[in-house]
């Protein structure tokens, strides 16, 4: 595996790679690599050639009280994970490289898709993700790039940014990958406390069993979401930001009786940490 810091060294290497004819998996992460992202890059392994994992903190995707500055950094473990799960290339660029100039240029997805669950409390993160997103598609030429099912807002918001812009790549949507236990894997959960850690658990167990009363017969979206609230409200280290059902695709407004796809999403936080899980929802 190669491992590239510049915007020029990966470019090189992608023009060799098409020139061949060679089909290019990229897999985006933030680093701190955990057996999630390993799933995501042996998804991109067997699909492709090649094999593209990015290992970047991208700035622009936190707000100004978040946690960019403690989040995990760690690429000298990320080089041995994306290796050994099948990564061709390991780019990890400095902030200069993606962001070269002062003024720069966005790429926003307007409207509710970017507004509702995490973009009520997280007004510029989807335009970060958005934004780093296009340059990671654009330097890669990748034909096709893997996300994790549990960041669900951020896939619509990719799904809808590539059909706005005809950007041609295929966004592979994996599920999650979770703790033995239940927990949705995230780089985040090291920064539980051993107690936070086990209350935590308390987001897979309501979700599991929302899906279980949704499997039932339960077709109400408020009864869904108010069980789920108060089976949350039963862990004393928990203060809920939202539990909330919404259509796929597209994050519509759901009424009852639920007769589509829904995504019901948590996010809650253990004393500093925020955490986020959803389930999907079926009718048959
Ligand atoms: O899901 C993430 O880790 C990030 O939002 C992403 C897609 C790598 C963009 O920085």
């Amino acid at each position: 595996m190669q491992l590239f810091r510049t915007v020029i060294d990966l470019q090189k290497f992608v023009r060799t790679a098409k020139k061949a004819g060679k089909t290019i998996g990229l897999v985006p992460t933030m680093g701190a690599l955990h057996e999630g992202h390993a799933s995501l890059i042996k998804a991109a392994a067997q699909e492709n050639d090649l094999v593209i994992v990015s290992d970047f903190v991208n700035p622009t995707q936190f707000g100004p009280s978040e946690d960019f500055d403690a989040y995990p950094r760690r690429l000298a473990a990320d080089e041995k994970v994306a290796e050994a799960a099948g990564a061709d290339v390991l780019f990890a660029p400095a902030p200069s490289e993606m962001y070269p100039h002062k003024d720069m240029t966005w790429v926003e997805v307007t409207g509710n898709l970017t507004k509702v669950l995490c973009g009520r409390t997280r007004p510029i993160h989807f335009r970060g993700v958005a934004t780093v997103c296009t340059k990671l598609f654009h330097l890669s030429q990748a034909d096709r790039a893997y996300f994790g099912l549990k960041d669900a807002q951020q896939t619509e918001v990719l799904r809808r940014m590539v059909e706005d812009l005809f950007i041609p790549i295929q966004l592979r949507i994996m599920p999650i990958v979770r703790e033995s236990d239940g927990l949705a894997k995230s780089s985040r959960n090291v920064y539980l406390s051993p107690k936070e850690r086990s209350a935590a658990v308390i987001l897979s167990r309501s979700l599991a069993h929302a899906k279980e009363s949704f499997a039932a017969g339960e077709r109400d979206p408020q009864k869904l979401v108010d069980q789920v609230t108060a089976e949350i409200r039963t862990e004393p280290l928990s203060q809920i930001d939202y539990v909330e059902l919404y259509g796929l695709p597209g994050l519509t407004e759901v009424k009852a009786p639920i007769s589509q796809r829904v995504l019901l999403a948590v996010a809650v936080k253990f004393g500093s940490t925020r955490l986020i899980d959803n389930v999907v929802l079926e009718v048959e």
